[in-house]
């Protein structure tokens, strides 16, 4: 039934990115063999992991994830969500800040990669670690952009398999991409003084024991290495004890994946515990909310949605397609509201820093003799 899926994949493309003309045909190409890849795998998925993926929303009724069982949660919620996610344009799993307004979620994501590989000053044959890497995506555009080798480590092995065939693909892996399988709550699996940078984009939701985790990553990088982080915090004017902002928080959170909602201090307070230098800790969106961008992606997955409902209703599409539209975007509009009254963001930056001189290799790397 691939032809189904093949005749719509140009609605859906039209409504996603809404316009075709002046795109990049290289991005276009990539996109739309993405989206029919995601769509192909979500017709394809067997019925357990439909059911499995459902029930993972448990996670997000609790504050913090503890054991065994939110670890198996998470992985039945990302090898489903990565592909639903990737119909559209969020495959990155994450909304970026807003770098420029007049673009869409996509654009503002590769901008904002490129800034953030500008912020920890990666050069050609730094190593990084790309913690919660998901897809790999986003360590691919940074190596691509950078010439940085980039080593991405997730929870989902799935996903680790996609992105190692993405890395095949486009010539990357082995030279500039590599992924482990792994839970970043455990001892993270490398050297000592391994890395000249480490990022992570909206995964520490899923901390356990954070200062644990920072220690982790103070081992791990050399003297000099710069960290970048962007999640999802609560801002001052979320009240704990307001009803409407608690309901708002509690739609909001699976519909982002969150599990844990830290304050900004959460994560700097023991960062410098671990060691860390922090030089800034602030809002990365330049219009200071995401909104505009949420409202985007929304009025594409509520077509989609339609679209997809009218396939199911004459059976052309399986019933498990809308299902898992309906919970992935349930009570989007409480983000917007949630946004509009700053009471959370999704885009908070922390840069921090591993005091001391960076080593001679890296230079050596740079201006060989
Ligand atoms: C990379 O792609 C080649 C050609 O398709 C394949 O033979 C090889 O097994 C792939 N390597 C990995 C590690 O997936
Ligand atoms: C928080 O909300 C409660 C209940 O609505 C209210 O009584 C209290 O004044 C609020 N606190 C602040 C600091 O706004």
């Amino acid at each position: 039934m691939r032809w189904v899926l093949a005749a719509t994949l140009p609605v859906i493309m039209t409504v996603a990115f809404g316009k075709w003309r002046g795109m990049n045909p290289r991005i276009l190409w990539y996109r739309a063999s993405t989206s029919l890849r995601a769509m192909t795998a979500i017709y394809t998925l067997p019925e357990q992991d439909v059911r499995d993926f459902l029930a993972s929303y448990e996670l997000f009724e609790q504050e913090r994830v503890s054991g065994k069982n939110d670890f198996e949660n998470t992985v039945n919620y990302y090898k489903v969500l990565n592909h639903l996610c990737a119909v559209g344009e969020v495959e990155k799993m994450y909304i970026p800040p807003v770098v420029d307004p007049n673009l869409n979620i996509f654009d503002n994501q590769l901008l904002w990669e490129e800034a953030m590989a500008d912020s920890l000053d990666l050069t050609p044959g730094s190593r990084v670690l790309d913690l919660g890497c998901g897809r790999g995506r986003v360590a691919h555009h940074v190596a691509s952009y950078s010439g940085a080798r980039v080593t991405g480590i997730n929870i989902d092995s799935t996903q680790i398999r996609m992105a190692q065939d993405y890395a095949n693909i486009t010539g990357l892996l082995g030279s500039q991409l590599s992924f482990v399988h792994g839970n970043f709550n455990d001892p993270l699996p490398f050297p000592d003084e391994t890395f000249d940078a480490l990022y992570q984009v909206q995964v520490l939701t899923y901390t356990v024991d954070p200062l644990k985790l920072f220690r982790e990553m103070y081992r791990i990088l050399k003297p000099g290495a710069k960290i970048a982080f962007l999640d999802w915090v609560q801002l001052p004017g979320f009240n704990s004890t307001d009803k409407l902002h608690l309901e708002l928080l509690k739609k909001v959170k699976p519909l982002l994946g969150a599990v844990w909602t830290p304050k900004p201090s959460d994560f700097t307070v023991p960062l410098r515990e671990a060691g860390f230098q922090v030089l800034s800790s602030q809002e990365a969106s330049i219009t200071g909310g995401q909104y505009q961008l949420i409202q985007k992606a929304q009025s594409f997955f509520e077509t989609a949605g339609t679209l997809l409902r009218v396939l199911a209703k004459i059976r052309l599409i399986p019933r498990h397609f809308v299902t898992l539209w309906d919970r992935l975007t349930q009570d989007g509009e409480a983000f917007v509201e949630a946004d509009k009254l700053g009471l959370f963001t999704t885009s908070w930056q922390i840069i921090a820093q591993k005091p001391g001189i960076a080593t001679e290799d890296k230079l050596q790397i740079v201006q060989p003799n």
